[in-house]
């Protein structure tokens, strides 16, 4: 199926959003929808999707004029979407969210389960992916989350499918599986849609490109004519730095010991220790261990086993606002579900980790909370209207620059970022970048979780790689690279041990 979105136009109150937008999906073709932050493209695939109508423009399918009435109207024809902030239900187990609109598209209520089951189970095993399907979305790993929205479109045999940033908190061999589904679809002559910040993965699996700024198209072509540096450049409008940004410097007194820390099911046996002024990675495959170790180390789940301490004194952390009185600022992966309050605003949410500090007899300060926002605004570059707007409001990598103001404010000792430049455009990563860096200067210990290689080997001064919930190795100078890293990720031995 063709589609082609003409002249769309789309305004919230005074924000417009998309000024004369034109779009094209060809049969059998991925292609890659790109810009900033706030640029439009979740917008303009909300408008494909039937979620808003468009102010002016008009979308055809096969060439003929379709207005839609509803999100049920565009899967019924074929379109499916992914989105970006995920879509399931966390009450029913995977096999029936998989099949929840293939059911509602043929009618009938009694549903065959067994049916469901094996069919979830055969794409299961076609995309490699190791899950029973009887269990509940809820206990699910965000990332695997994203890997079920795939195989449902998948399922629902759609003509045109829309990925709205599928791979974020994906790492680096399940976005590989993600391709290989891509690169099927595409041979069954499925048009696919990719919104992604990680433009190696746009050069790497899709053939066309369309770059918007500011709601504008800016730039469309072939990603065979184009390097990353370039499609940066059209997002963003200048040059954009791919060095590596790590410091070389005196190592300062521990701040963070963790001696052979376990919980069952979860990890086991983990020492390491963190100093005053280093940035940490911690990498690995999904399901390593590494989100769980840090929830604990935060007071959100229990350790079993094992000690920690903070400047050699051992502590003892029995909920997060134990974590966050000692210093320890955590941002989690998952925005959506761990890190934003849905119903509060902008400031409501960027003030939550810090109420306490701040607070006057007992009375939260909304003036400091609104200043100390302000101010972090400018060095996020935060795109927002009002301060009093819904945090929803925002488009997904503002909110996550949300969510890092919040831990700034709380002048953390130890700062745990989990994927922070998640969903973040490849401008603002940078800005991100040098606030850890600098962070670091000011002697605070930085541990980063990423599921991206480059991100931990542009920052980091040393890694842990973790493997099946425990530590499979420690990497600094030479041997830190992607190489070896993924061997240690992969269950592998290093020629440097954990110390
Ligand atoms: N429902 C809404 N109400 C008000 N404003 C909205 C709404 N949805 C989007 N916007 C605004 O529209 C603009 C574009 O947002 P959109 O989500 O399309 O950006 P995006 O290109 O997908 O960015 P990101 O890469 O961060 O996901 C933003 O300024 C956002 O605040
Ligand atoms: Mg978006």
């Amino acid at each position: 199926m063709l589609v082609e979105m003409k002249h769309i136009y789309k305004s919230f109150a005074n924000n417009h959003v998309l000024k004369d937008v034109s779009l094209r999906i060809n049969e059998g073709e991925i292609c890659a929808l790109l810009g900033e932050n706030g640029a439009g493209k979740s917008t303009l695939m909300n408008i494909l999707g039937g979620i808003h109508q468009p102010d002016k423009g008009d979308i055809y399918l096969d060439g003929n004029k379709v207005v839609f009435d509803g999100p049920a109207h565009p899967i019924n024809l074929g379109i499916c979407f992914i989105h970006q902030e995920l879509n399931l239900i966390n009450d029913l187990p995977i096999y029936e969210n998989i099949f929840l609109e293939s059911e509602y598209k043929s009618g009938f209520r009694r549903v065959k389960h067994t049916y469901m089951i094996q069919e979830t189970q055969k794409i299961f095993e076609r995309m490699g992916v190791d899950l029973d399907p009887r269990t509940l979305v809820k206990n699910l790993d965000s990332s695997y989350k994203q890997i079920i929205e795939i195989c449902r479109a998948v399922i629902m045999e759609a003509s045109v499918i829309i990925m709205d940033e599928p791979t974020t908190s994906l790492t680096d061999s399940e976005i590989e599986r993600v391709f290989a589904m891509m690169e099927r679809l595409k041979e069954q002559n499925v048009g696919i849609i990719f919104i992604s910040h990680k433009l190696k993965e746009v050069m790497e699996v899709c053939d066309r490109y369309t770059v918007l700024r500011d709601g504008k198209m800016v730039s469309e072509g072939q990603v065979a004519d184009v390097t990353t540096k370039d499609l940066a450049r059209y997002m963003v409008g200048y040059d954009v730095r791919t060095d590596k940004l790590v410091r070389e410097r005196e190592k300062g007194a521990e701040v963070l010991r963790a001696e052979q820390l376990t919980c069952e099911q979860k990890f086991r046996d983990i020492s390491f220790s963190v100093y005053e002024g280093e940035v940490v990675g911690f990498t690995g495959l999904l399901g390593d261990g590494r989100s769980e170790l840090f929830q604990t180390i935060f007071g959100a789940d229990k350790i079993t086993s094992g000690k920690l301490y903070l400047h050699d004194k051992e502590v003892k952390i029995r909920s997060t606002m134990d974590a966050i009185k000692h210093g320890i600022g955590y941002l989690p992966r998952n925005r959506k579900e761990n890190a934003i309050i849905k119903d509060m605003d902008i400031v409501e949410n960027s003030a939550i980790a810090s109420w306490e500090k701040y607070a006057r007899w007992g009375i939260i300060q909304h003036a400091v909370h609104k200043e100390k926002l302000s101010e972090l605004q400018k060095t996020l570059k935060i795109r927002m209207g009002n301060y009093s707007n819904n945090i929803t409001s925002l488009s997904g990598g503002n909110q996550q620059k949300v969510v890092l103001a919040k831990w700034l404010s709380t002048n953390p000792k130890v700062l745990v970022l989990d994927n922070p430049t998640q969903g973040v455009d490849v401008g603002a990563k940078e800005d991100i970048y040098d606030i850890i860096l600098r962070l670091a200067d000011e002697g605070i210990a930085v541990i980063i979780l990423s599921s991206e290689a480059t991100e931990i080997l542009r920052l980091c001064n040393r890694t842990y790689v973790m493997y099946h919930g425990h530590l499979q190795g420690e990497l600094t100078g030479e041997e830190m690279n992607e190489q070896t890293m993924m061997e240690l990720a992969t269950g592998g031995a290093a020629s440097i041990s954990v110390s």
